[in-house]
């Protein structure tokens, strides 16, 4: 029922389809009996999906992914569709465009996106308004953090633009997120799986945080292109700063389609949806074992059903996210994973989502 809503969405130019959903959740989020209404239709609770995990308490494990929500407009709206927490961004220091459209393009034969986006951004100060007019947060809301694309900062400058975001978003947030991920960005001075670029920014977000006086987590977010050398590299600088980490962003890889449509597959951008699942289970896989599960993970990558969650709490993660499977399924995906993920417990003998992660980790 819930996937008739988006297909006729489908019809229009993916990025108009998006601004008509967007708008369409902030609209919602004015009308608070409504709201409840869908929430009523939308959520699933159950008390083992429930789960404490870096302070914050999660309702369920089922949230949604960094992109959608770029600017915190909708915030209230996507709440009401049950989703546990909400990550918005990323966000930029100062307002940007992102790159000329036509920039985002359905496959739908794979249940996939290609996105070049650019990371447009209304800015900091923008998403620090939308979110001061909360007097409460529905559910945990994470903020992602990129830097202003479009200046062609340097390595110090591109520190500083994450760092001016940190700082004025500190108060909103109930967690961070530092995109490190993003394969849409100019060549830049700033190489992340670089220790003399990652460090200097992880030990400033830091001391920043220090200095605000707070524990707010901090997670990185990571690519699923990166080698095994370059992930166990920045699990061995980030691990003495961060309380978590997102696996995966998009992938620049075409591995494994079966679109053909050159205008289709031949655009540049980070894939994500189905022919990302597998390569995100390997990547919280990994991470799971090289940190001895003591960094919770939140996986992300190609979830369309309950089994491609459990598949990645099984694998490690803690938490899961999604963005592409929202598109294609409609917003009934949030409970049919919930409702899933509940059943799948049972069939297993597990009394919480903390009991399966990481069960099908390889032995060390
Ligand atoms: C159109 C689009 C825009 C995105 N923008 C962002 C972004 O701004 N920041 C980010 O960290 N990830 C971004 N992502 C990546 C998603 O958060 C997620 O990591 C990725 O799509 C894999 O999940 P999925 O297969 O469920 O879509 C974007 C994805 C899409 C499809």
């Amino acid at each position: 029922m819930a996937r008739l809503l988006v297909r006729p969405l489908h019809w229009l130019e993916p990025e108009r389809a998006h601004r008509l959903a967007l708008s369409s959740l902030e609209w919602l989020g004015r009308h608070p009996r409504l709201q409840r209404a869908v929430h009523g239709l939308f959520s699933y609770e159950d008390p083992r999906l429930e789960q404490e995990l870096f302070g914050l308490h999660f309702k369920n494990p089922v949230g949604l992914a960094a992109g959608f929500d770029k600017d915190g407009r909708a915030i209230q709206g996507l709440a009401a569709l049950g989703f546990g927490f909400l990550e918005l961004g990323s966000v930029s220091a100062r307002p940007s465009p992102g790159n000329p459209r036509p920039r985002v393009f359905r496959l739908p034969k794979d249940r996939a996106i290609i996105n070049r986006m650019g990371l447009p951004s209304a800015g900091a100060d923008r998403v620090v308004e939308q979110l001061a007019r909360l007097w409460a947060h529905p559910v945990p809301i994470g903020l992602n953090l990129s830097f202003t694309s479009q200046l062609r900062l340097g390595r110090a400058e591109i520190i500083e633009d994450y760092l001016e975001s940190f700082r004025k978003l500190y108060p909103y947030a109930d967690y961070f997120a530092i995109n490190l991920s993003c394969p849409n960005l100019p060549e830049a001075e700033f190489k992340p799986t670089s220790p003399e670029d990652l460090e200097p920014l992880l030990a400033t977000v830091a001391q920043e945080r220090a200095r605000l006086g707070g524990g707010k987590p901090v997670l990185i977010k990571v690519s699923p292109d990166w080698t095994e050398a370059e992930l166990d590299r920045v699990l061995e600088v980030a691990g003495g700063y961060i309380d978590g980490i997102i696996a995966v962003n998009t992938t620049t890889s075409r591995a494994g389609l079966s679109t053909r449509e050159p205008e289709l597959v031949s655009q540049a951008g980070g894939l994500s949806g189905r022919p990302l699942r597998e390569r995100a289970t390997e990547v919280i896989a990994r991470i799971y074992r090289k940190t001895e599960g003591k960094l919770p993970i939140i996986g992300v990558g190609g979830i369309f059903t309950a089994a491609d969650a459990w598949e990645k709490i099984r694998a490690g993660a803690s938490l899961v996210q999604m963005y592409t499977g929202l598109i294609y399924e409609g917003p009934g995906i949030v409970r049919e994973i919930n409702r899933g993920l509940a059943r799948l417990l049972e069939e297993h003998g597990c009394r919480s989502i903390a009991e399966a992660v990481g069960l099908q980790a390889e032995p060390r």
